[in-house]
């Protein structure tokens, strides 16, 4: 497997999920351990769009716990139903964000996001991690990233 993406960054964003998606299928369908499957798209997602902050919480009891993630320091704990993240885990559907200010009780793990996405991932019924994105930008997400990312999180295998 290639250890470098190909990537034509002044592409729109869709047609970057669409060169990116078969190279993240490739490099995560050739490696078992969901610590470095999650590690290496953090930092492919990362690398593809600039996002302020992306990265995975997985379930751990009642809480979210920081995993993987490319970005600033980050809150090491969400518990169950709080934040975007916590909203996103209890009421088991993605949550975009556009005005961090205006979701009540959203966490503030750093005062330049703007805008969000949160994924959750399940294990057959569970909701077991969340991809969370962040921008320093308002209103960066949409339906195209909602589709994609909920893609490129059904590659890990749990
Ligand atoms: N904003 C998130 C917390 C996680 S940080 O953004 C990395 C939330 O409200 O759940």
């Amino acid at each position: 497997m290639a250890h470098s993406l190909s990537i034509n960054r002044h592409l729109p964003k869709e047609e970057l999920y669409i060169e990116l998606l078969p190279q993240l299928e490739a490099l995560v369908g050739g490696e078992s351990d969901l610590i470095a499957n999650m590690a290496n798209i953090s930092a492919a997602l990362k690398q593809t769009f600039g996002f302020f902050w992306v990265g995975f919480y997985v379930v751990r009891g009642e809480n979210l716990v920081l995993a993987p993630f490319q970005g600033t320091i980050a809150c090491a704990r969400i518990k169950y139903g709080k934040g975007v993240c916590g909203t996103a885990w209890k009421e088991r559907r993605i949550i975009l964000v556009p005005d961090v200010d205006l979701f009540p009780g959203h966490i503030a793990c750093d005062s330049a996001s703007r805008s969000e996405i949160v994924i959750p991932i399940f294990d057959g019924d569970n909701v077991v991690a969340v991809l969370d994105v962040d921008s320093d930008q308002l209103d960066s997400f949409d339906d195209v990233d909602a589709t994609y990312l909920n893609q490129i999180t059904s590659l890990l295998v749990l």
